[in-house]
């Protein structure tokens, strides 16, 4: 939204699609933008006598011409060339500049009905254009849906609402006090723009349980203006030119600002004339409050969320982890020892809790169970794992003495959130590990680790994963720091954290073996990854990113289970990564692979470095040699070939690496 400056409709349309191309990896199946047709210049205080006095002063600004919609099915690209076609096909002046403009853009990730034009975003009340109860209510009252989203029925009862005050004569019902009633009548999370052609000029945003980020974005020097404003309340004042942006990211935001507001959950942001209000929306009371909130300065550089000299981001951010994992340590490690901020003052209630249950999904759950047996050697405490969904499903019991650990790279994951509302519900202290400040996981949590990766983009998780392994350990040496008899086991850990940048740099030197090996295996229906201690999150985290990426089939399986059933599917066709770096479990994997031998499997073994003669059950046999850490930090080693093969398996079978078919990287529906 400009304000005071003269910005061309082109201008508005390339912020919108750049901010589209930057949320583009949370889902890609469909896109929209509303803009405005056309508006007439905006009601200054001088000009309202225009429009009448007295009584007809305190109308809700004129009507506008309902903004243009355009929606399409596909990813980013498709939308913009399908705007510019329509554009030309309607004679729309691109040149024709706003004093004020409000604009919506949204890049959806279907989850009621199927990508198409119609399902996609932003939703409309008009008629060109479940939830069930609400929809039926609203059917009832002559409204017809066209789409199959639950997202219309919001439009749709803000109408209604508008019309209601209308007609029982309330003239002045202002637009936030129309979204104020929807949202009172709204269930669940949600994070909305509404925009309206009653109210030209003005634009309404408001979240409950989804993160959503105001961006401020001055546009004239401060040294010609004076000071920048710190509070929102200086947004109210009407002098300053200024570009304001929503979003439910940073990253689409931090090439025009760093100074943001993470919008909390019942808050309704108001713009008009380019001045901001909030209210804080209460249930038990009848009208909402004014809140004045101070604005935050965002630690993030452009450069994180761009490729830079790589095709990929997902290969960019594999190869950024000896970095990303410096980040995540700094400061942390202090005189042999884990200082852990977020943590502190909570050390001693996990010590004492009857069990530590770790929960997350995807990606993040194995970077739990990797992080798990760690946790059991230096906490004593029982630790279970918990997939959110399956929790949710069962139902499973969580008592107050519990300590229920949260791991989301994102922190928006709706199943990892709906387990934490339960957890809360039930009394456990609850802990977040996430990679997302100000993220809904930050937020709700009792206390936590920021992992401090950096923005990943790539959909398939690498450098959060590494990152989160290390938060954990860092997590278990703090828990454990009491305790004398672990004291020389601790200080291995922490000498070796120190050093796994620069080993990571060293593996990271596998990239054109892995390449190599892609090659070999780029036909192959299906990969097997066999893991057991440590390593079996790495067996689960290597086959998912296969899995994810190549979209070949692969499946991580417990090296414990083999001969329960798997070793059935053994032939001299299927590949087999069997993990057997040095650690407790090295004679039991050095076993396995000589049972897979023995049945002819196609191996490939993962050994430590001078490990290959061991290992190799016949000197055809391809070895992967790792440079070997303490036990418990080697399957942060252990990933990066699985991660590098991955990657390259997709190159060369012609397959999208950063936007993988169906997948989202935030998952943010049930
Ligand atoms: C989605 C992504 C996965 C990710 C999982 C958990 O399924 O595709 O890559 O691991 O969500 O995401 P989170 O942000 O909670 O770590």
């Amino acid at each position: 939204l400009n304000y005071n400056v003269a910005r061309e409709r082109r201008y508005i349309l390339e912020v919108l699609f750049n901010g589209l191309r930057r949320l583009e990896y949370r889902g890609y199946d469909s896109a929209g933008i509303a803009i405005d047709a056309d508006l007439r210049p905006p009601v200054t205080n001088e000009k309202k006598s225009d429009y009448g006095s007295g009584e007809e002063e305190m109308l809700p600004p004129y009507d506008s011409p309902p903004p243009l919609v355009f929606r399409q099915e596909g990813k980013i690209e498709s939308l913009v060339r399908s705007v510019y076609f329509e554009v030309d096909a309607m004679d729309l002046n691109l040149e024709q500049s706003f004093p004020v403009h409000a604009g919506i853009a949204h890049t959806r990730w279907a989850t009621h009905g199927v990508p198409s034009p119609r399902n996609s975003h932003p939703q409309s009340s008009d008629a060109w254009n479940e939830f069930l109860v609400l929809k039926e209510t609203l059917v009832r009252h002559g409204f017809t849906f066209e789409s199959e989203t639950d997202t219309e029925v919001i439009p749709k009862l803000a109408k209604f609402v508008f019309d209601k005050a209308r007609e029982e004569g309330e003239q002045t019902v202002t637009f936030s006090q129309v979204v104020t009633e929807v949202m009172r009548q709204l269930e669940g999370a949600f994070a909305l723009i509404f925009k309206s052609a009653h109210y030209p000029n003005e634009l309404i945003a408001c979240t409950r349980g989804s993160t959503l980020i105001l961006g401020v974005k001055e546009l004239i020097d401060d040294k010609v203006r004076g000071k920048l404003f710190h509070d929102v309340k200086d947004l109210t004042k009407d002098e300053k030119p200024k570009e304001l942006f929503f979003s439910s990211d940073l990253c689409a935001i931090v090439e025009h600002t760093k100074k943001y507001l993470a919008i909390e959950d019942n808050e309704v942001v108001h713009i008009k004339d380019g001045c901001v209000s909030i209210l804080k929306f209460d249930y038990g009371k009848e009208k909402p409050a004014s809140v004045q909130r101070a604005l935050s300065v965002l630690e993030m550089e452009v450069e994180q969320i761009k490729k830079g000299n790589y095709d990929h981001f997902m290969q960019k951010e594999i190869h950024e982890q000896p970095h990303s994992l410096t980040t995540t340590m700094r400061g942390r490690l202090k005189d042999n020892s884990v200082v852990l901020g977020g943590l502190k003052e909570h050390l001693k209630t996990i010590r004492h809790s009857r069990r530590i249950i770790f929960i997350g999904c995807g990606t993040s759950y194995n970077a739990a169970l990797a992080a798990r047996p760690l946790f059991e050697e230096l906490s004593g405490i029982p630790v279970t794992m918990e997939l959110a969904s399956d929790l949710q499903d069962r139902q499973g019991p969580i008592y107050r003495e519990d300590t229920a650990v949260f791991v989301s790279q994102s922190g928006e994951t709706a199943d990892t959130l709906l387990a934490l509302e339960y957890a809360l519900a039930n009394g456990a202290l609850c802990v977040g590990v996430t990679n997302t400040v100000g993220s809904t996981l930050a937020r709700k949590t009792h206390c936590g680790i920021h992992i401090n990766a950096g923005c990943e983009i790539g959909v398939a998780s690498t450098k959060a994963y590494t990152s989160q392994i290390v938060a954990m350990a860092m997590m278990a040496l703090a828990i454990g720091a009491d305790r004398i008899s672990t004291q020389a086991r601790r200080q291995a850990i922490v000498d070796d954290l120190s050093n796994l940048p620069y080993k990571i740099s060293e593996v990271l030197k596998l990239d054109g073996e892995m390449r190599d090996l892609a090659e070999s295996l780029i036909d192959t229906q299906s990969l097997l990854v066999f893991g057991r201690g440590y390593n079996y999150a790495t067996a689960l985290e290597g086959a998912l990113k296969v899995k994810e990426v190549a979209l070949m089939h692969s499946e991580g399986m417990l090296a414990g289970e083999m001969k329960h059933g798997p070793l059935a599917l053994v032939d001299e066709t299927l590949p087999i990564i069997v993990i057997a770096t040095r650690d407790g479990c090295f004679s039991k994997q050095q076993s396995v692979i000589q049972q897979l031998h023995a049945r002819k499997g196609r191996l490939i073994v993962m050994c430590s470095e001078g490990d290959a003669s061991s290992v190799r059950p016949v000197e055809s046999c391809k070895v992967i040699e790792v440079p070997q850490v303490a036990d418990c930090l080697q399957p942060v080693i252990n990933i990066i070939p699985l991660q590098l093969l991955a990657y390259h398996l997709t190159v060369q079978r012609g397959y999208d690496v950063d936007q993988p078919r169906n997948l989202a990287k935030s998952v943010t529906t049930q």
